[in-house]
């Protein structure tokens, strides 16, 4: 089973970048080695009935002790770059001096990355905030935008010379919405009034950290990565295109908008203005501080009715669809509707598809693992890529969420999304067909 692209496809340049990636506290383990500090999940991992089966970070897939076999990994699936992240409490005391032994961490990795030609994209925020932080209120204290960029200051200057792209937060949405609005991640919050709040000090942190990656890193690019679903409306009652469209405000817009647009999306105020946060004056400009390029997570698609109290509710598409593993519609059309829809909306910077994959019910049998499905999925979306390529879109690179199986946050090490098999009793990894398929399709080229 191989994945193929029209022959002309641009996706087939040697210039379109393709990749995996990862995330520190999904892979790292080692949670109180070399003066780590606690984060934010690791409190949520130990708050009972929060993650699946009471999993935890604390091993992970060892990576922070198997990191150089991980290099060859990430080198045998022949992709051109790798996309981590750099752990906020393994960086940084409680004082913000540098901990040296983590940033050796970091360092020994990142040099052996590009030694071994990998463009490099490292994450600042990929959700470990540091728990001494959230003590202080974390993303609903303005703050910790400013700790922030300390933080950034120190990484960049530290380890600027080996990353090619530097992307500040990856989803915006999910660290506010999820952690403070509906407490499905950490740190678990649940005010509705929260989620919106701690939305716009993201943007603002994000906003702040631009120039200083600039200033330490002038020859690296510098965006921001948001996660994007595709919303439909569940018919064609009136009332339900209004809920997608608020859908679609609500989940989408509000954060591409004041990066590209420098502003909230206007409707919020007329119908929503309970969603609208507190922003002083001079915010909005910070935050639509231009960037370099924008980073796309797109997984599937959601079909929304309208509800008196919420405005909207997600229901089942009404069609036989495909769903994978961990319940998201496949919906490779989305991916290339949400793509030119948003090319129109905006003047868009150069796009990377920076996370995309599916979890799937993979098992290891006689030293493999056949997960065709995956391998559908990685066709059906990659064909959208180059879909919404050839319809005038800029989008310069794919990485394939993930290099391997991980810690999926709330649900566990339940759900596999990786290319590569782990097994966590042994920590043995094992690349599956997909990896294979995705391989082919690179050195095909
Ligand atoms: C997006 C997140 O960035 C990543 O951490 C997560 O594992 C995948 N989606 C799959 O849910």
């Amino acid at each position: 089973m191989a994945i193929t692209l029209p022959e002309n496809s641009p996706l087939l340049s040697k210039d379109f970048l393709y990749g995996v990636a990862t995330a520190s506290f999904q892979i790292e383990g080692a949670n109180t080695e070399d003066g780590r500090l606690p984060s934010i999940w690791d409190t949520f991992c130990s708050t009972p009935g929060k993650v699946f089966n009471g999993d935890d970070g604390s091993v992970a897939c060892d990576h922070y002790h198997r990191w150089k076999e991980d290099v060859q990994l990430i080198k045998s699936l022949g992709v051109d770059a790798y996309r981590l992240s750099i752990a906020w409490p393994r960086v940084m005391d409680e004082q913000g001096n540098p901990n040296s032994k983590g940033i050796q961490f970091y360092k020994d990795l990142l040099k052996e990355l590009k030694a071994g030609g990998l463009t490099v994209f490292v994450t600042l925020y990929h959700w470990d905030l540091p728990q001494h932080l959230e003590d202080k209120g974390g993303w609903l204290n303005r703050e910790t935008a400013y700790r922030f960029t300390e933080y950034t200051e120190l990484v960049t200057r530290e380890l600027g010379q080996w990353a090619d792209c530097w992307a500040t937060f990856n989803e915006p949405f999910c660290a506010a919405l999820l952690g403070y609005e509906y407490g499905i991640h950490a740190p678990g919050l649940a005010k509705p009034e929260y989620g919106r709040q701690a939305a716009h000090h993201i943007l603002l942190a994000h906003g702040l950290a631009m120039p200083i990656i600039r200033h330490n890193c002038p020859h690296a690019q510098a965006g921001i990565v948001l996660n994007m679903n595709r919303s439909y409306a569940a018919s064609a009652k009136s009332e339900d295109q209004f809920a997608a469209l608020i859908r679609e405000t609500l989940d989408n817009q509000f954060f591409i908008e004041p990066i590209l647009k420098g502003q909230y999306p206007r409707v919020l105020a007329k119908v929503l203005p309970e969603y609208l946060p507190t922003i002083l004056p001079g915010d909005m400009e910070i935050i639509s501080t231009p960037i370099d390029f924008l980073g796309l997570n797109f997984y599937t698609c959601n079909h929304n009715q309208f509800d008196t109290e919420a405005l909207f509710k997600d229901v089942p598409n009404d069609q036989e669809v495909e769903y994978t593993d961990i319940g998201w519609e496949i919906a490779p059309h989305a991916f290339s509707e949400l793509l030119t829809n948003l090319n129109e909306q905006y003047d868009l910077p150069p796009i990377y598809i920076t996370e995309n994959g599916i979890a799937c019910a993979d098992t290891l049998k006689n030293g493999r693992v056949d997960d065709d499905q995956r391998v559908r999925y990685l066709q059906g979306h990659l064909n959208a890529v180059h879909e919404a390529v050839a319809a005038g879109v800029d989008i310069r690179g794919y990485f394939a969420w993930s290099l391997m199986d991980n810690f999926e946050w709330a649900e566990g090490y339940s759900k596999r999304f990786g290319l590569t098999y782990v097994d966590y009793d042994t920590q043995v990894r094992t690349i599956k067909r997909s990896g294979y398929a995705f391989r082919e399709l690179i050195s095909n080229r």
